[in-house]
């Protein structure tokens, strides 16, 4: 079995909405395995360095929220490198000093079904029965409105290149435990549950 790791954060909002076990519900329920987990309220520097300001970040991210703006009809004069910008000074001033629940989860294909548990970016066009799609009104516009960064409700990592990144950056390798769920019998192996005869 592939062991990949994934980055996932419950975000400020979702803290304060107390729906921690909730969301975390839902990737138990997928099989994932948690593997580290802490409440931490990040500084400047470590959300500056989560969002990084360099353009292999800062491009795709603006390229994404130009595209999404555009297909609501909200026309926005800046490049891709300006909005990404403004983004990520939005998230720094946003995520600093409040509490969030950072954790890694492990399974195969972990990246990619943090990724589609957690739903597409903009809420309100997130797919229902995903977390983006079912617990939130948000939308580019109200965010745009409200003048503030979307509340996305929980962060996952893009990428297995980003989640490596990431759990780095959050945690110290003696923060993640390496053990084994009895249940992973059932998911990945062959010998169980038959009746006996
Ligand atoms: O979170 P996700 O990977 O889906 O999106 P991203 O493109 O990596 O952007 C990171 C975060 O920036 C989002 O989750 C939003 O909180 C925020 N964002 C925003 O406030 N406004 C946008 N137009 C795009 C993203
Ligand atoms: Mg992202």
């Amino acid at each position: 079995m592939v062991k990949e790791q994934t980055f996932i954060a419950i975000k400020p909002e979702s803290v304060q909405r107390q729906l921690i076990g909730e969301l975390i519900t839902r990737f138990e329920r997928r099989g994932l395995k948690l593997v580290a987990a802490k409440l931490i309220a990040p500084t400047e520097e470590l959300i500056g360095k989560h969002y990084p300001n360099d353009d292999a970040w800062l491009i795709p991210t603006g390229t994404n929220a130009l595209k999404g703006h555009e297909a609501w009809g909200n026309k926005i004069d800046l490049t891709p490198r300006e909005l990404a910008t403004q983004i990520r000074e939005g998230l720094i001033e946003y995520y600093s000093g409040r509490p969030m629940l950072a954790m890694i989860w492990e399974g195969a294909h972990a990246v990619e079904l943090g990724r589609k548990t957690v739903g597409t970016t903009n809420p309100l066009t997130a797919d229902l029965g995903s977390i983006r799609g079912d617990y939130s009104q948000e939308s580019y516009s109200v965010a745009d409105k409200l003048g503030r960064s979307m509340q996305t409700l929980v962060h996952a990592s893009g990428s297995v290149e980003e989640a490596k990144c990431e759990i780095e950056l959050w945690f110290k390798k003696e923060e993640i435990l390496d053990y084994d769920l009895v249940i992973s019998q059932i998911m990945h192996g062959t010998d169980w549950g038959k009746v006996k005869r």
